[in-house]
């Protein structure tokens, strides 16, 4: 698997730089974790950005720091998940900067429990942020976008959970994989405006993935010594720092992105990957239709022959 990584590195194009200097982007969630890392990266390659977090302290924070290393950031202190929220992103981004081209929709919340366990609130509040959060925010977008009439950029946050299914995250699961539907949707919905919608699949150390026993350890030793992250999980896992996660999304939010739409794609630690679209993998045909007893029948020898494997990998286990 490493191999056709490597194969991929070195026949790679000649480099052109990302400079986003016309552009302005909104990111939700950007207070820390993935969102400021993409807050940054976006500012740094020349976007004007609109930082937004629930916690009015971080959201402030990034704005300031972004600002602090030269680049034009405002914040805008709301928690997504409601259409005045959105609303109020968009017109801050035209407020304060003119335009909204590039929406990346990254705040997220984890209330993780299995299913027989999980409350309608846990199960409420994780579609709340993550799905309508999308929703909404991608809709005040798109709407903008497309009166703007320059098209634009939808970058939403999906997870190998979502693609995958993962233990104790019936909600979590279910809003990512709602998202991955979404962006497939609204690529073909928002083609002739040229806004393009992509699902980024990361994985990197944040106060997300520290609740993870296997990634723990390393996380803190990041945090607490700037020990960086060993090759077993940087190219085993795809597991690095969100800065690694955010180059990603200044692509997808360049020009060099144009004709790329509807894709799920991963990033993490030195793994860039795109995830498969949902198709049918075996199919067979009975004259007049299934019974359930043919059906049974079938199912070892043929369409069920080889099931899909599922859940996302215990970290270490290759598994
Ligand atoms: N870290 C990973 O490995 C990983 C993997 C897959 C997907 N993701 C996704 O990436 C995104 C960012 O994750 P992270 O690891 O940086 O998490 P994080 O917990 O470090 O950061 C999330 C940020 O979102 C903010 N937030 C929460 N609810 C909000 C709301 N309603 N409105 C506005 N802001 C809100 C939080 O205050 C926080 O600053 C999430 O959507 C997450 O599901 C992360």
């Amino acid at each position: 698997m490493f191999g056709k990584l490597l194969t991929a590195v070195t026949t790679m194009p000649k480099l052109c730089r990302m400079i986003l200097t016309d552009k302005v982007a909104v990111v939700t969630g950007s207070g820390r974790g993935l969102g400021l890392a993409y807050a940054r990266a976006l500012a740094a390659a020349g976007a004007a950005v609109v930082v937004n977090d629930v916690d009015a302290d971080a959201a402030r924070a990034a704005a300031a720091q972004i600002e602090a290393a030269g680049g034009r950031a405002v914040a805008e202190v709301a928690a997504v998940g409601t259409t005045e929220a959105a609303d109020a992103l968009v017109r801050r981004a035209v407020d304060s900067f003119g335009r909204l081209d590039v929406m990346v929709t990254n705040a997220g919340v984890l209330r993780d429990k299995v299913l027989w366990k999980m409350s309608d609130e846990d199960f409420d509040t994780v579609v709340q942020v993550h799905l309508r959060g999308t929703f909404t925010c991608a809709r005040a977008a798109a709407a903008h976008m497309r009166e703007q009439g320059t098209g634009g950029r939808i970058i939403v946050a999906g997870s190998p959970a979502g693609q995958r299914g993962n233990f104790g995250q019936t909600n979590y699961s279910a809003a990512k994989a709602g998202i991955a539907a979404m962006v497939r949707t609204w690529s073909m919905e928002l083609a002739r405006a040229d806004i393009t919608a992509n699902a980024v699949i990361p994985v990197a150390a944040t106060a997300m993935t520290k609740t993870i026993a296997a990634f723990a350890p390393h996380v803190e030793a990041l945090e607490d010594h700037g020990t960086p992250l060993p090759d077993a999980l940087r190219k085993g896992e795809g597991f690095g720092t969100p800065e690694d996660a955010a180059p990603l999304v200044v692509f997808l939010a360049s020009d060099a992105a144009a004709g790329i739409t509807g894709q799920c794609i991963g990033i993490g630690g030195d793994k860039l990957a795109l995830w498969s679209h949902p198709q049918e993998i075996s199919v067979a045909y009975a004259d007049g239709g299934w019974s359930a007893e043919a059906i049974a029948a079938a199912w070892p020898v043929s369409v069920g022959r080889t099931p899909e494997t599922v859940g996302v990998p215990a970290p270490g286990t290759g598994l």
